[in-house]
């Protein structure tokens, strides 16, 4: 699909939210415009690819895959959107076997997709049983949850003290609109490690390589999308580098807020650094943007911390994040 062709990307956005909002009435698409320049953003660091399966000139589904050009390249990040109107007409299959050839012309040995689908179903769901049919083995599971929003001011307060009491005097925490430049550096060396550090189950991840640059990139497609991302940081006072941060994005054209990453450095654990910037991050929401309603996070089940604070919090589960992976033959 050609991404400069303004009516064809209307027509995938249809298919797209469709299928995102299929049996999932909690699901808050993004506005076109905001889908569509996060589509074409250039990352030197990841290139984007699109195809339309087409029925009888009416566009049945679509299939995305992201190339990782710096790390982990031997991935390919996949999405298969078919339409619910145009399932079990073998779109998915052909979509599948487009993206391994794909795959292969870019000496890619295994390709990554993630799913949703309500926790009952998590044995049997067909988007289980599709992805298994087409070679794909379950790596891993996240749970998502909701948190609604304002969350009680005395516990946010108990939680912020109490993460004040194990960090102070060695750290401090900031909550930023925008982070200064002098932090990029740090603050990126901490997101690079959230794939590789967090629990992912049988999908092993290197660090990535976001620099400041791609991250300044990152920040002028929040402002060309109207996408607002809070960033709370916890800075060592000896090197003055941030350690630890957390991120919330939140969407141009509704009241939901994402709960991006969350990470603190090996050498800095054990000083309740990701309660503080998780909680520095709420409250400045909950302060400057109280038209958010909720929030929504994934963790692995297999991350207790990080699921305990959520829990405390007030997050409930909402729904499975599966992610897939199938390996090829290397070409
Ligand atoms: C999963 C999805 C891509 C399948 O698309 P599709 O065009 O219906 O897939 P196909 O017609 O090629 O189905 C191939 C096989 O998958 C299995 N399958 C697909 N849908 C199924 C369903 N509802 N119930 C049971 N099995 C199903 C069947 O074995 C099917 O073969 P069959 O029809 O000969 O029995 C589609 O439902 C979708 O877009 N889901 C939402 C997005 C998603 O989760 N994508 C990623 C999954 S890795």
């Amino acid at each position: 699909m050609d991404l400069a062709d303004d009516a064809l990307m209307s027509q995938m956005y249809a298919v797209v939210v469709a299928v995102r909002c299929f049996e999932r009435p909690h699901f808050v698409p993004a506005p076109e415009a905001a889908a569509v320049a996060d589509l074409r953003h250039i990352d030197p660091g990841e290139s984007t690819h699109l195809w339309g399966m087409w029925e009888e000139g009416t566009l049945a589904g679509v299939l995305t895959a992201w190339l990782p050009l710096h790390d982990n390249v031997d991935t390919v990040w996949t999405q298969v959107d078919i339409h619910p109107d145009h399932r079990r007409r073998g779109h998915g299959t052909r979509a599948i076997a487009a993206l391994v050839d794909f795959a292969r012309e870019n000496t890619r040995a295994r390709v990554v997709a993630e799913a949703h689908y309500p926790a009952d179903r998590a044995d049997d769901h067909p988007y289980r049983v599709f992805a298994e049919r087409n070679g794909f083995r379950l790596g891993q599971t996240q749970i998502i949850r909701r948190l609604m929003l304002p969350v009680a001011d005395d516990l946010l307060a108990e939680i912020a003290q109490e993460a004040r009491a194990a960090y102070q005097g060695r750290y401090r925490v900031e909550a930023f609109g925008e982070v200064p430049r002098d932090l990029w550096p740090s603050l990126c060396a901490c997101m690079n490690r959230l794939g590789s550090d967090a629990p992912s189950g049988e999908i092993d991840w290197e660090p990535e390589s976001l620099t400041p640059e791609r991250y300044e990139g990152f920040l002028d497609l929040d402002r060309q999308t109207g996408r607002v991302r809070l960033t709370a940081v916890a800075i060592d006072e000896d090197s003055g580098e941030v350690v630890a941060y957390s991120e919330l994005a939140l969407p141009p054209g509704n009241s939901r807020a994402d709960q991006w990453g969350t990470l603190v450095l090996t050498e800095h654990r054990g000083h309740r650094l990701g309660q503080a910037v998780k909680v520095a991050n709420l409250l400045a929401l909950q302060a400057n943007h109280p038209d958010r309603v909720d929030v929504i996070t994934g963790n692995a089940h297999d991350n207790p911390w990080m699921v305990s604070i959520n829990e405390r919090l007030g997050f409930l589960p909402l729904e499975l994040c599966p992610a897939f992976y199938r390996t090829l033959d290397t070409p």
